[in-house]
């Protein structure tokens, strides 16, 4: 049955891509407005079998929380299901929810987001949907590429005609936070929604009402919404690296980080939020959106506004680097055959996502040295670590160089290792047994802290060498 506008509500959602963002974006949704059936739909047959596993351990991503929320509203009014076509066809509301990497050839390339899954979702939009359709940008996306959507929707007029379809096309950018995505999404800061029609966003509106105070939603229109996004992840990812910048300043001047950022964030104007230094941000959204404003920012003839956010890529590189470069030279100058744990591989805590990890870009350095990595990570498992080590645009060695294992046991990863690299928040990290792993530790050992997570006085005192970052000594 055609759906048309004068009758219409928001009974059937559809999501396209069962991702990092489209799963627990619609589970919530699904767990907030009972009354309205959510599919979730993927290419990827895998990652829909994962998302249908009986063993709530099996889901393909892993975030606190959200095993319940799957556990309370599958096959309920929440189904995973690589059904596309159909759940396009059914659908009142439909959100894009697909990946938008970085074009990795031809104009833009390494700047600008690749949209040919945009493209090729629109496409299938087009093609199936039915009536009257209210269609979301979910993923981040560069600036005003709601007007190309649009222009894809509305190209096959015989189709549209048939059909009678018409569309509205709003953008409703996701903030949440890998780790903590089901928190943000049941209380977010803010819920934006940019669009030219109002029907359509009051309809997208009221579904967030279910659970969202109207003064958290806010409306704009279409550039706005598509830019804050962008915008508010530049800033988030200028934090780290002014903070990353300011650890280097206090190693060499004998400042303590945690301090000075206590001391700063405690400005109200400030805030205590994103100034903890680390070994680099990583994720797939920051370099990404700051690329991709570098990139409008060119386009547009600003090369200075350009060249300043290309300044935070650079610190977050140089980050990494240096961190590298001073395990080796604290090991003597040479890690080739040596053992070197490896406390973390996901770019952050509570997630199992590895893109752009620090870890990879780290590993990939010390391998190129010849080091033997032993890998221990609570939940990324061997085959992801292999995916992101292979990774054709992380690969910075040769094939003959140093090695790598994952290891599961935590107590094992220490074993005759000449150097712990700490590279990942994991909460396990922070209360360890030093005795027993100084013991286990070949001598001279050194701890390597990038998170600023490990009690130094604990560790120096058991004869371990101890660097921390931003630690001046
Ligand atoms: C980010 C944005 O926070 C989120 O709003 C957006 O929707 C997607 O991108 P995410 O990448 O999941 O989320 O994680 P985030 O918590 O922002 O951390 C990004 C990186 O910065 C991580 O590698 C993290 O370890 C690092 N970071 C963060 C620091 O090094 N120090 C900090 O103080 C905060
Ligand atoms: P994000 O972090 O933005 O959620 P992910 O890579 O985790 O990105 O998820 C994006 C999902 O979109 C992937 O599972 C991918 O298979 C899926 N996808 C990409 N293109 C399409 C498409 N045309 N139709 C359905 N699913 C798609």
């Amino acid at each position: 049955m055609n759906k048309q506008i004068k009758d219409f509500k928001i009974n059937k959602i559809c999501c396209v891509g069962a991702g990092y963002v489209g799963g627990p974006s619609m589970a919530v949704l699904a767990y907030k407005c009972p009354k309205i059936i959510v599919n979730v739909v993927d290419i990827d047959c895998n990652k829909i079998d994962n998302w249908n596993s009986k063993n709530l351990l099996n889901l393909p991503i892993y975030e606190p929380g959200l095993s319940e929320i799957i556990n309370k509203t599958r096959n309920k009014n929440l189904f995973f299901s690589n059904e596309i076509d159909r759940c396009i066809e059914e659908a009142d509301m439909v959100f894009i929810s697909v990946n938008t990497p970085t074009k990795t050839n031809g104009i833009g390339a390494g700047e600008t987001i690749d949209l040919k899954y945009v493209e090729a979702c629109a496409r299938r939009i087009g093609e199936k949907a039915k009536g009257y359709t209210i269609v979301v940008e979910k993923s981040t996306l560069p600036v005003k590429t709601a007007e190309t959507i649009k222009k894809i929707l509305d190209s096959d007029s015989s189709n549209i005609k048939r059909n009678n379809k018409t569309f509205s096309i709003l953008s409703n950018p996701e903030f949440l936070a890998e780790g903590t995505a089901v928190k943000n999404l049941i209380n977010p800061d803010r819920v934006l929604i940019g669009g030219e029609n109002q029907i359509a966003i009051d309809f997208l509106k009221d579904v967030y009402l279910n659970w969202i105070p109207l003064e958290k939603i806010i409306c704009t229109n279409l550039w706005s919404s598509e830019l804050s996004k962008l915008t508010a992840n530049a800033f988030l990812a200028q934090r780290v690296s002014s903070i990353n910048s300011i650890s280097a300043i206090c190693e060499s001047t004998g400042a303590n980080v945690t301090e000075v950022s206590k001391a700063v964030g405690m400005d109200k104007r400030i805030g205590e939020n994103f100034l903890s230094p680390g070994p680099g941000f990583g994720g797939s959204c920051f370099k990404k959106d700051i690329l991709n404003l570098v990139y409008i920012a060119k386009y547009f003839g600003l090369h200075e506004v350009a060249e300043f956010w290309v300044q935070i890529i650079k610190i977050n590189e140089w980050q990494q680097k240096r961190i590298y470069k001073l395990i080796v030279e604290k090991l003597f100058g040479n890690v080739s055959g040596k053992k070197i744990a490896f406390l973390g591989f996901s770019f952050k805590a509570n997630t199992n996502d590895t893109r752009e990890s620090p870890a990879i870009f780290i590993g990939n350095y010390l391998l190129k040295e010849g080091a033997q990595l032993s890998i221990h990570d609570p939940k990324v498992n061997y085959e992801q670590i292999k995916l992101s080590f292979d990774n054709p645009n992380n690969l910075n060695r040769d094939k003959n160089s140093g090695c790598w294992e994952k290891v599961s046991e935590l107590s094992n990863v220490f074993e005759g290792a000449d150097a712990a690299i700490f590279l990942t928040e994991w909460d396990e990290y922070r209360n360890l047994n030093w005795e027993k792993i100084s013991q286990t530790m070949r001598k001279p050992s050194w701890i390597f802290d990038a998170r600023g997570i490990l009690e130094k006085e604990k560790i120096i005192n058991l004869g371990l060498n101890f660097w921390s970052i931003g630690l001046g000594s």
